[in-house]
């Protein structure tokens, strides 16, 4: 695990008051991605296949830190795998989180389509591109999935790249595009289509600052339907599709 956390005002003052606080508490702690937990079971790092997911496609601090976040998506997926329907990822990036995933079932273990929409090349949010968003990113990352047949990208806008390309049936919807606006127009295409017992994870919905519009946007959003998001301590909002 790093520690990678954001929003400090001060770094090296915040590092070394977590490092003495590390002294202060029982073992089972956590630190990155803005939590700091102690007394855990930290369950994350006992379940080896997902260590070794997590492990085998971490390429950056951010997915290091992101542990926990990454394991509320794998438990999401062993259980959508239960039920009938595709994975769909809105958001897609590098595909680390597809890849986590798929790893996690084992290639040959994971017997669901995953689609996996994005621009890719570019980042359509305003001042929220990411590190290699540029032209060739597209198919550096299809060579990423080379071997996963089970994986279908998908590159351009959403919600308009749905059309004639997305699954009728979704157990898994994970929602990752950092804009109150597309992910709203993703849930009006496709939240009909996630079936009973099927998980809707939101990645940004319980982080504050630029984020908090997301979160207020889809609290608006899914009232309509008498449903109310899950917010988890890692940032991320869940639902459950009746
Ligand atoms: C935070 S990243 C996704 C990270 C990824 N889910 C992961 O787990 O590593 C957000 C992505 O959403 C994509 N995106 C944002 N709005 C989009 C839209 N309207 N259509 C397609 N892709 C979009 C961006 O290009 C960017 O790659």
């Amino acid at each position: 695990m790093t520690r990678t956390v954001w929003g400090l005002t001060d770094p090296a003052r915040f590092y070394e008051i977590m490092d003495e606080a590390l002294t202060l508490v029982v073992p089972g702690s956590y630190l990155g991605d803005n939590l700091f937990t102690w007394g855990r079971n930290n369950s994350l790092f006992d379940d080896e296949a997902f260590r070794k997911a997590w492990e085998s496609n971490v390429q950056n601090d951010a997915d290091r830190a992101i542990a926990w976040r990454r394991y509320i998506l794998a438990c999401s997926a062993y259980h959508c795998a239960q039920l009938p329907g595709d994975f769909v990822e809105c958001g897609v990036y590098r595909g680390t989180g597809i890849k986590t995933i798929v790893d996690y079932f084992g290639k040959e273990g994971f017997t669901k389509t995953f689609w996996g929409y994005d621009t890719f090349d570019y980042n359509p949010v305003e001042s929220h591109a990411f590190v290699g968003q540029q032209t060739g990113m597209f198919e550096e990352i299809q060579k990423r999935f080379e071997g996963y047949d089970q994986v279908r990208l998908v590159r351009g806008l959403l919600p308009d790249s749905l059309i004639g390309n997305s699954p009728e049936k979704i157990s898994f919807l994970h929602i990752d595009l950092n804009s109150a606006k597309f992910e709203i127009a993703v849930l009006e295409a496709l939240f009909e289509r996630v079936v009973p017992g099927g998980m809707i994870v939101l990645d940004d919905y319980e982080w504050g600052g630029i984020y908090r519009e997301q979160k207020i946007a889809e609290d608006a959003w899914f009232a309509q339907y008498n449903y109310r998001v899950f917010p988890l301590p890692t940032g991320q909002g869940m639902v459950l599709k009746r």
